[in-house]
């Protein structure tokens, strides 16, 4: 979709003006509605006397012949003004772009990012176009009809800003659209399915990315995965015939910008558990199993877009668990890259298994920080649901950081507690590590698991995303989540790089 920035909502082309109203006992106009509602001589007035839009938060009503008016005015509900808040926000503006978009509307104006709340102008804009392009996403690249056209009616839309001259408002513009994009492009790889989105492919999509954004790429291939000495990567790839990639991939803004920031992300495109099958019930959504890989990639392409001055390096491990001859058994034990041996009690615990790996070799990056990303445990599906995503670390500045870029983003994320206690049920009598605990606190014991594999004086945090990667609703599909949780955190470390350095997480 295509967005530009404006002050006046009379642009011929414009079919329709989206108004606010708040809720009141007759429902109270912002200042935009009132405006309009003077050009059309008290028109808007009327519905809310009739009690036809009362403002209840994310109600619509169009109008289609308002005096003094070529266009639909689209009146949608804010709720209460002391209520109105981000959240609410990104509901209202979702509730106006699908009934624009299912109304045929291709052209419209959206009042509501000027005004002042909530937020600045400039997290309204941003959130206007994030919200917009997520409320419109659809997966369609496996049907063989085109959805009815009407579906995608709406193409451009003109955001409200009180100062639309500002730079702000254009550095906002292009963070929501490079933002959107990383999105899109984790929802895209996640909706795949495994047939398609294999290891391979998604090595392929990070090459692509790469030569067209100017970034570093190599691909490790088996053999050369085997002489690093990932062996716990190998014994989750073995069962399948999906031979493993080992993703490494830089953006490096310039030269003389320091350590990079190392992202983390599991990418099993397809988990059936291994020799330790899943049950047949819901299987079909273990493609999402590498929601993780996506995201990374989805916030390096938006990282390279803004041209923000913060380098990072993506590693994404990736291969598929399967129940083949060559699977790795329960009980089997093999060494990984940090020379620690593991016992495999259970192969459906294999993502801990690439990522203990990708941790390892994240050491040589020199990493300011590292953030792993991962679809790792039920668990925490159990513990948080689908809203939050489960945040690990030891790092109370980078806890402090990523708590604040999820607020902004409003993409949450809630503290669960990494204490050594925990570490205990990982005994192992044969090995130096046991990759299962118990079944108790299961999101607790994979993030302390991983602890194990991560140079204590590297600020390090892991993200578990099992809950928030997908939705299983009707609407079935990815989220691109965390990938503007990510984004925002990016945009917090470039600002903070005014600051002093140590303040820069
Ligand atoms: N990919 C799954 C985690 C998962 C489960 C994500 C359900 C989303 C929804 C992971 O590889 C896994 O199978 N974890 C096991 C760990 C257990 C064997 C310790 C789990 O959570 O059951
Ligand atoms: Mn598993
Ligand atoms: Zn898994």
């Amino acid at each position: 979709m295509e967005f530009s920035i404006k002050s006046d909502y009379s642009d011929s082309r414009n079919l329709c003006v989206v108004a606010g109203v708040f809720e009141a006992r007759r429902g109270r106009f912002t200042l935009f509605a009132k405006q309009i509602d003077q050009v059309s001589g008290g028109y808007l007035t009327e519905f809310l006397q009739r009690g036809e839009m009362e403002g209840k938060l994310a109600n619509v009503l169009m109008l289609h012949h308002v005096p003094g008016m070529t266009a639909r005015v689209l009146l949608v509900g804010l709720g209460k003004e002391k209520t109105y808040r981000e959240a609410e926000f990104r509901k209202v503006v979702r509730a106006a772009v699908t009934a624009l978009d299912s109304a045929g509307i291709q052209r419209a104006f959206l009042s509501l990012t000027s005004g002042e709340a909530p937020q600045d102008t400039s997290w309204r804009i941003r959130q206007a176009v994030l919200v917009a392009e997520e409320a419109l996403y659809r997966f369609t690249r496996c049907k063989s009809k085109k959805l009815p056209p009407r579906r995608h009616a709406l193409r451009h839309l003109t955001l409200a800003a009180d100062s639309p001259e500002l730079s702000a408002n254009e550095t906002a513009l292009s963070q929501g659209r490079a933002i959107a994009e990383g999105v899109r492009l984790a929802r895209d790889l996640g909706n795949l399915p495994a047939n398609i989105c294999t290891p391979e492919y998604l090595a392929e999509t990070a090459r692509d990315m790469a030569s067209e954004l100017k970034l570093a790429c190599t691909i490790l291939t088996p053999k050369k995965i085997a002489a690093e000495g990932m062996e716990a990567l190998l014994a989750v790839a073995r069962g399948s015939r999906q031979e493993a990639r080992f993703i490494h991939i830089e953006y490096n803004p310039s030269k003389s910008m320091g350590r990079p920031l190392v992202l983390v992300g599991k990418g099993i495109t397809f988990d059936s558990g291994g020799i330790s099958l899943k049950p047949a019930a819901g299987m079909d959504e273990m493609k999402y199993d590498m929601c993780g890989a996506a995201a990374v990639l989805g916030v390096l392409r938006a990282a390279a877009r803004m041209a923000l001055p913060v380098p990072l390096v993506a590693l994404i491990p990736c291969c598929e668990n399967m129940p083949g001859g060559a699977a790795a058994r329960p009980g089997d034990i093999v060494r990984s890259l940090s020379g620690q041996s593991i016992e495999i009690l259970n192969t459906d615990a294999e993502g801990r298994l690439l990522l203990c790996d990708a941790l390892a070799y994240a050491k040589r990056c020199k990493p300011v920080a590292i953030i792993d990303v991962a679809t790792l445990t039920g668990a925490c599906v159990v513990a948080l649901g689908h809203v939050a995503s489960g945040l690990f670390t030891q790092d109370e500045d980078l806890a402090r950081a990523l708590a604040q870029a999820a607020e902004t983003a409003q993409d949450r994320l809630w503290r669960l507690p990494l204490w050594e206690e925990y570490g205990e049920a990982l005994k192992s009598g044969f090995a130096d590590i046991a990759n299962v605990g118990g079944r108790d606190g299961g999101a607790i014991t994979a993030a302390s698991f991983l602890s194990r594999f991560v140079d204590k004086k590297i600020p390090w945090a892991h993200l578990d995303i099992a809950g928030t990667a997908w939705s299983g609703d009707k609407e079935k599909g990815a989220t691109g989540r965390p990938v503007a949780l990510l984004c925002h955190y990016l945009l917090q470390r470039a600002q903070a790089r005014d600051a002093p350095a140590d303040k820069a997480l």
